[in-house]
């Protein structure tokens, strides 16, 4: 049955569409082409073909079809890109098939009940309806408030728990879901949100994750009565199976596609500042929840555009997890602005807007490169002719200008900066590679996260041989029959050795790459889509001349490596003969090796 609704789905959606609702595509001739969105790179060289209905990207090597894509890209499970991309396809998957009703569908069910429950309170129950004319007092349209489906949880301990449980859902799932508590040691489980206005956080295909729960206290009453502590005014849903709050952006749901369009993206701190903000008509807005700028958060980000403006309290607490996101966004490439609110009384965009309504289009518009923006706040703090004055300016700016991939932008603004400071441009250079760091712990705590793994090192580099052989292969097959004995097939996987071993059986003369593909299935027909694709792509322009000279380097590579590995193995059979004092071994083992590293090419 999965099989079928993978068809199915296959036959309605276009896999050109469905990458493309997830990062920037560019037409290619029959092909696109994208920046990778696996891999760092800043020429194109992920490549979707539409008529085979695969991509591959020959950098990172990675590919498949389109459920791959969306496993890979949103980090999920295959039951849940069944569901993804159903849902897209407008096919109503069987909720009884057990492949894609797994313990996640369970959370996400409950998230969406749970919110509907909220909703409802908002708009019908008593204390509700005075949130929700708190809200509009915020200057919230009901328009508003109902597409981003805001909530309100009663002041209550019980509630919700009881409701989930009534519409069938069990306690460990329901506590799962990060909605209830349960004590250790406790009996029965509470809600974790009481009396408080409820804002859904939802992933990026519109499926509620989680909740972010303010605090409202009804008419003569404190809300939560009997906590000793003034409770926190924001309280967020902890981490659950569906819920990671470093990896999501609140809004970006929404904000993504405009955010495409108009590539750029703004981030500010609050869920009512990316709401108001939306309201009034910038709409490619996104809250990180007032915490710092994950690297997975930029990574989602970085699949929709590269500039991203931000309007964050630039004072105090929020100042240095500012900054260190500016850091890691700089580093991978964005280009940061800041959006300044020249206005004393708005301490934050939802200020704003309700100050000011649509003006904020303009003001967000206005937003100033983040190096300028600094640069201006410290001329206008600090006396720049003094030399105290002049270390603080290097020590600011230095670790964000060290972190501009651009080389361009960067000479800039030491040329700037030594033309203000009245120093050489060497010296402010000097002094901007070697001033401390501040941004650097966090900076790698980023790259322990996304390290490639050493191992995988060796594998990638046969994998690209024998892809770069098939593609060969591939672009004119005529001309290389006769010459594939030249290459022994030993040196391959066996997938590859078979694939080979079959072509060169063919009526060459006929070759079709479709009738040739049908022949297999799974990885080893992928194998051969992706190796055509690279044909197609990398192989173009190439004439016969060329392809004979590819083809030859290949060879010369595999033997190569053919090399390296048999000397691998005589140093560890010599070693072997060393500990065993087997002298009469050990001049035959020298001979054969030396033998051997004459063959190396000089
Ligand atoms: P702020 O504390 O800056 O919001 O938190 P605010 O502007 O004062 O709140 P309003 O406008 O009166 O409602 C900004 C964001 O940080 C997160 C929330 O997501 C909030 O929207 N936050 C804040 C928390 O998660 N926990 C907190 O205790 C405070
Ligand atoms: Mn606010």
């Amino acid at each position: 049955m999965t099989e079928d609704n993978v068809s199915k789905i296959k036959e309605r959606l276009d896999i050109a569409d469905v990458i493309s609702s997830y990062i920037k595509i560019q037409k290619a001739g029959v092909n696109f082409k994208a920046r990778c969105p696996f891999h760092n790179e800043k020429t194109p060289s992920f490549y979707i073909s539409p008529e085979r209905q695969i991509w591959h990207c020959f950098g990172c090597q990675k590919g498949g079809d389109m459920f791959t894509f969306v496993k890979e890209l949103e980090g999920i499970e295959f039951p849940e890109a069944l569901r993804i991309l159903a849902q897209r396809a407008g096919i109503k998957l069987e909720t009884f098939d057990p492949a894609i009703r797994d313990a996640k569908t369970v959370l996400y069910e409950i998230s969406e009940t749970a919110s509907r429950f909220f909703e409802k309170q908002l708009f019908h129950s008593s204390v509700g309806k005075q949130a929700l004319a708190y809200l509009k007092d915020r200057g919230l349209r009901e328009d508003t408030i109902k597409e981003f489906r805001l909530g309100f949880a009663p002041d209550d301990w019980h509630s919700l728990g009881n409701f989930l449980r009534d519409c069938g859902y069990n306690d460990q799932d329901i506590i799962s879901s990060g909605l209830t508590i349960k004590r250790e040691g406790g009996v029965d489980m509470h809600d974790r949100f009481r009396g408080r206005i409820v804002f859904p956080i939802c992933d990026i295909n519109d499926q509620i994750i989680g909740f972010t729960g303010r605090i409202f206290s009804a008419e003569g009453g404190p809300a939560s009565g009997g906590e000793m502590e003034p409770p926190a005014k924001y309280i967020n849903t902890p981490q659950t199976a569906i819920y990671d709050k470093g990896r999501v952006l609140y809004g970006m749901n929404k904000a993504k596609m405009e955010a495409r369009k108009a590539d750029r993206c703004l981030l500010v701190e609050g869920n009512m500042d990316a709401i108001m903000s939306y309201q009034a008509g910038v709409k490619n807005v996104a809250a990180t929840s007032g915490t710092a700028l994950t690297p997975s958060q930029l990574q989602l980000l970085q699949r929709y555009t590269n500039n991203l403006d931000l309007c964050f309290d630039v004072d105090q607490a929020g100042l240095t997890a500012t900054r260190r996101g500016i850091g890691l966004a700089l580093s991978q490439n964005f280009n940061v602005k800041i959006v300044h609110l020249q206005d004393p009384q708005c301490k934050d965009p939802a200020d704003y807007v309700k100050k000011f309504g649509q003006k904020w289009q303009e003001t967000a518009m206005a937003a100033k490169p983040v190096i300028d923006f600094y640069f201006f706040k410290l001329k206008s703090e600090l006396d720049l002719s003094s030399v105290e004055g002049k270390k603080a300016v290097i020590a600011n700016l230095g670790p964000l200008i060290k972190r501009l991939v651009s080389e361009v932008e960067r000479s800039h603004w030491i040329s700037k900066l030594a033309a203000v400071l009245k120093t050489k441009e060497e010296a402010v250079e000097a002094d901007i590679l070697s001033v401390k760091d501040d941004l650097e712990v966090y900076t790698s705590h980023q790259q322990e996260d996304s390290v490639k793994k050493p191992s995988i090192v060796n594998k990638l580099s046969d994998d690209i041989l024998s892809e770069a052989l098939l593609a060969v292969l591939f672009k004119n097959p005529k001309i290389f029959h006769d010459k594939i004995d030249a290459i022994n097939l030993a040196l391959f996987d066996p997938v590859t050795t078979q694939i080979i071993s079959k072509l060169i059986k063919l009526d060459i003369k006929n070759f079709k790459f479709d009738d040739f593909v049908k022949q297999f299935e799974g990885d080893s027909a992928l194998r051969i889509e992706f190796a055509h694709l690279k044909s197609q792509e990398l192989l173009k322009d190439f004439t016969d001349k060329d392809l004979e000279e590819e083809f030859n380097q290949i060879k010369n590579k595999l033997e190569h490596r053919a090399l390296i590995g048999k000397l691998a193995d005589l140093e560890l059979d010599i070693k072997a003969a060393e500990a065993s004092d087997d002298k009469e071994k050990l001049v035959s083992l020298a001979g054969q090796f030396n033998e051997l590293t004459k063959k190396f090419p000089k």
